[in-house]
């Protein structure tokens, strides 16, 4: 944004004339989106209009700001982000996650992480990663699959959690005492906030993944990915320009989208990637450097410590351009009304994960498959006919058919869903050998 703001500020008088020179509106080509009337109450306004000041005050003093930059303010703003300061998840919430829906999704996901590790030789100590907890269900599930495992001491949690609020409720859920870590020892540790689980498993929380110690570790993204934030960039008539957020003056609290009208620094940074492929491209793009920086890393420390990367989202193969879109209370929602109040998100480009994590040959990957195949194949049926037959009632066993349902059916979460592993390269003739569970038919065909 610097270098555009240079430009910029070269080339115009004032702020104002920049409004109407350099940035014209255009219309989003995907967006379902509702009528606006539809969700705005006087009460939400209130609650949003911070947010919306920050971002007007930000925009009028530096001019329009990336999708991405937008979408990181919305979000993770310290003081009205939205996954700051309460719960956004389940039925009263805006989107509801796998973990959440069954339990037999995180048993299964505890069962492949077992099966992996020991396959890569049971290395001790273990850290279990998790980025972006959420309500800490999956992790909670995880600890009490390792527990009937008698695994209790053989491993530490560690989360990657950037809401201050969200770590405490991770840690009623998961933890018999927890503690944040004092100011002054800030500086000392790692971690913000440290507990312990009945069963005795340390457990630390940090803002992000380079903090975490480094070890042999299982990292886990449930619906991480699709968080961070995006930028995007679309080709008219051969000239690549980045799409930004700008105040809509016609309107109170508005914004509304914008092109550049000069090549921006992030657009330069994507267009030099040696993974894209100019000619094939979509006329709309959408690249996440935060997407790329931490799978940098995840694949960087599995190379040299060994691990066992695990992401599961929704997502495409890079075929997709234009997803950046909001839920609010389960439906659709314009994403530029009323910031902060609701979730902000795109679908995780697999290609470009994938690109990112293979390269110098650090890792081997497998995946995307889909969510439906990933559970079928480590034996999720199995696993609900024992839970429906230990139901309580028949009320009980209905809604573990209907969760299970709900994850596998292709129209459902089925098919959108896929799941992504990574492993260090040097395991690649091992893996071979005895392939990834649950990312490979086994049902040998026997003559
Ligand atoms: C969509 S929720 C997914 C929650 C959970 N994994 C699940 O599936 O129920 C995203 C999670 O990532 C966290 N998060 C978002 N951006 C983050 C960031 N930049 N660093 C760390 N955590 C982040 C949010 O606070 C939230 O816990």
């Amino acid at each position: 944004m610097q270098g555009l703001q240079r430009i910029v500020f070269q080339n115009t008088k004032c702020l104002s004339d920049l409004r109407h020179y350099c940035y014209k509106p255009i219309k989003r080509p995907t967006l379902n989106r509702p009528d606006k009337s539809e969700f705005v109450t006087k009460a939400s306004i209130e609650k949003n209009v911070s947010l919306s000041k920050v971002l007007k005050t930000r925009i009028s003093a530096a001019g329009p700001i990336s999708v991405a930059e937008y979408m990181k303010h919305v979000l993770t703003n310290p003081n009205s982000g939205y996954y700051m300061l309460k719960d956004v998840f389940g039925e009263k919430g805006d989107f509801i996650t796998s973990p959440e829906i069954s339990q037999i999704f995180a048993e299964l996901v505890a069962i492949w992480c077992l099966s992996e590790w020991q396959k890569c030789g049971s290395p001790g100590p273990l850290q279990i990663v998790e980025l972006g907890p959420g309500r800490g269900t999956l992790s909670q599930d995880i600890l009490r699959v390792f527990a009937k495992f008698g695994l209790s001491n053989q491993f530490s949690l560690h989360l990657v959690e950037i809401s201050p609020y969200l770590s405490e409720l991770q840690a009623k859920r998961l933890c018999c005492q927890s503690a944040e870590t004092k100011k002054e020892d800030l500086d000392s540790v790692p971690y913000y906030r440290k507990g312990e689980s009945v069963s005795g498993i340390k457990i630390y929380w940090y803002r992000e993944l380079e903090q975490v110690p480094k070890s042999f570790s299982i990292y886990l993204a449930h619906e991480f990915f699709d968080a961070l934030p995006v930028h995007q960039f679309q080709r008219n008539d051969d000239k690549w320009r980045e799409i930004l957020v700008d105040v809509d003056k016609t309107k109170e609290n508005s914004f509304q989208f914008v092109s550049s009208n000069v090549v921006t620094p992030m657009l330069s940074v994507f267009l030099s990637r040696p993974w894209i492929d100019k000619n094939s491209l979509p006329r709309h793009v959408e690249y996440s450097a935060d997407t790329e920086r931490t799978v940098d890393i995840m694949a960087g420390r599995i190379e040299e410590c060994g691990g066992i990367g695990l992401i599961i989202d929704y997502g495409h193969s890079g075929e997709k351009g234009d997803t950046f879109r909001a839920f609010k209370n389960h439906k659709l929602h314009d994403p530029l009304l009323e910031p902060g109040s609701a979730d902000l998100t795109a679908d995780v480009n697999f290609a470009h994960i994938k690109s990112v994590a293979e390269q110098n040959e650090r890792v081997i990957t497998f995946g995307p498959i889909e969510q439906s195949d990933f559970l079928h194949r480590m034996g999720g049926e199995a696993r609900l006919a024992t839970l429906m037959e230990k139901a309580a009632s028949p009320e009980d066993a209905d809604s573990l058919k209907s969760g299970y349902n709900m994850l596998t059916e292709p129209t459902k979460m089925g098919s959108r869903f896929k799941f992504f592993a990574m492993f260090p390269k040097v395991l690649e003739n091992h893996l071979s050998k005895f392939p990834a569970n649950g990312f490979f038919d086994t049902n040998l065909k026997i003559n």
